[in-house]
């Protein structure tokens, strides 16, 4: 396990296999840190930039070797981009870039100096907490079925002037890596594939969780199931051979109050689109279509090692989506857990179902205010891309909430509207509604057919079916599962705590 500290001392001085220092794109003398190792060197950095072979883009990682100039073997410059770009998720990309760059040259000891706190602008406890996050989300590989190519970075120090800052600045490296660590975990439940990643296992993997941190754990099997009349997710679930899963995870840090928010992932841990079967291309990707119940899981064993004064429960549905002599057809009718029937037109929508059922449960429970994750829609994906995650809502205070933590993080997101007339789409002749709408706005109305379930508490949707795979390595970003939405929910749980706190 890579280990980060905070040390004080002078940048230049450190025996390291890398030392990394930084430059703004554009900046023909380097500053600050990056001077004084320039100067160490002799000029070697300031003559590479009026070269042109350094030019300080964002990303751009350029190594040089220091012959005995300073005790450290090389010297990494990372490009910071332009000045006027610049943020705390830019420092958690040069992190993510730079440690790659450095962990293919067999480095395993690294410092680094702390980026944009000085002329860039950013609190150095901020700048410490994207460094730890950006280090530990960067060199990320899924190493489980295969060896990692390159041996890992063993030891990352952030290398700081003053020796009064390092306790707060600890604290944020701390924050940090658990944060990441949770992001990292649901990446693994992500890119493990669906033999291995069953309902069965998304049990045993929430109660290790439990066990860890403490939380309490609730597994029901389908007799449960079909005491709480949860028709719609175990619907989807009888296709299939592995018995489906509701789980939930519950993290009480406010004895005193009855109240507890609500996160809500789906859990379908294989996405064969059922009876209305998906293209063969492709489908691989499917054994992520529980990316959202991985995002709330390990939201919860984060939180629970951060402490907040707040109660928060994850609700899992989890099942597989297969065709089967006993599987779900289009054309059949469920009746949810808050007696609402639909009907079945696509037995691909089969997130919204077992949606369905949590979000009743959660209301029942009483949670509030609540947050779903959901791969829901391919629509999604063709609307917003890859970086973005569709957010829906109808609250607009709890919206504002999520966008501010989610800028935070880094986690982008987008609101999208959900206007009355869109409902039409999911009336059914039949039934109170229906699970699918027409070719247009597909991702508008499955939000509109979730909001069905969740009465009128306080709800955000986040459809990730954009973000919760990238096919890229960039920045802190690598190929597979990234994770997405973990490091938003504990950084909504903080800070609703926190306003509590303040009320
Ligand atoms: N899990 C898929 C959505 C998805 C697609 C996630 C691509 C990630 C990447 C979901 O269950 C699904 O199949 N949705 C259908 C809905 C349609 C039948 C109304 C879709 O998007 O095609
Ligand atoms: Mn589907
Ligand atoms: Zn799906």
């Amino acid at each position: 396990m890579l280990e980060i500290k905070v040390i004080v001392g002078d940048i230049a001085q450190i025996v390291a296999d890398a030392i990394v220092v930084n430059i703004f794109e554009g900046v023909e003398q380097p500053g600050g840190a990056t001077a004084a190792v320039d100067r160490a060197l002799g000029g070697a950095i300031s003559s590479l930039i009026s070269r042109g072979e350094i030019k300080g883009k964002f990303g751009e990682v350029t190594i040089v070797h220091t012959f005995g100039k300073v005790p450290a073997e090389r010297v990494a410059i990372a490009g910071l981009g332009k000045r006027q770009d610049f943020s705390v998720d830019k420092v958690r990309g040069v992190a993510g870039e730079f440690c790659r760059a450095l962990r293919k040259l067999n480095c395993h000891k690294v410092a680094t100096i702390l980026h944009g706190a000085g002329i860039g602008g950013i609190e150095p406890e901020a700048s410490a907490e994207a460094i730890a996050e950006g280090t530990l989300l960067g060199l990320y590989s899924f190493t489980k079925y295969k060896k990692p190519e390159y041996e890992d970075i063993a030891e990352m120090l952030i290398v700081v002037r003053e020796k009064d800052k390092v306790p707060l600045l600890e604290q944020a490296v701390h924050k940090g890596e658990v944060m990441a660590e949770a992001t990292n975990l649901a990446r693994d439940m992500v890119n493990e594939p669906a033999n291995y990643m069953t309902p069965s296992q998304m049990a045993e993997t929430a109660k290790e969780i439990a066990r860890k941190y403490n939380l309490e754990c609730q597994v029901f099997d389908r007799e449960d199931m079909e005491a709480m009349g949860m028709e719609a997710l175990l619907g989807v679930a009888k296709g299939s051979n592995q018995p489906p899963k509701f789980i939930t995870l519950s993290y009480k840090g406010d004895e005193r109050s009855q109240k507890a928010l609500g996160f809500l992932g789906k859990g379908i841990t294989f996405d064969s689109g059922g009876i209305s079967i998906k293209a063969s291309e492709g489908m691989d990707e499917m054994k992520g279509d529980m990316a959202g119940a991985a995002a709330v899981m390990t939201a919860l064993g984060a939180i629970a090692q951060l402490k907040p004064k707040i109660n928060v429960t994850a609700i899992i549905p989890a099942t597989e989506n297969l065709p089967s002599g006993s599987a779900l057809k289009p054309g059949d009718v469920l009746k949810a857990m808050n007696g609402k029937t639909i009907e079945v037109i696509s037995t691909d929508a089969e997130g919204r179902l077992i949606l369905a059922d949590a979000l009743s449960y959660a209301v029942k429970q009483g949670l509030s205010p609540l947050v779903d994750l959901a791969t829901l829609t391919g629509a999604c994906r063709v609307a917003l891309g890859t970086l973005y995650s569709g957010l829906f809502g109808n609250d607009q205070d709890l919206v504002n909430k999520v966008l501010k933590a989610a800028e935070r993080t880094g986690e982008r997101m987008w609101q999208m509207p959900m206007p009355e007339e869109y409902k039409e789409q999911n009336k059914s002749e039949i039934a109170n509604v229906k699970n699918t709408g027409n070719r247009y706005g597909g991702a508008i109305t499955a939000a509109l057919f979730l909001a069905e379930f969740v009465d009128n508490i306080p709800w955000v949707h986040l459809d990730i079916a954009g973000p919760a795979l990238s096919n890229k390595e960039s920045g802190y970003i690598v190929k597979g599962a990234t994770g997405v939405g973990a490091r938003t929910l504990v950084e909504l749980a903080l800070s609703e705590a926190r306003s509590k706190e303040a009320t």
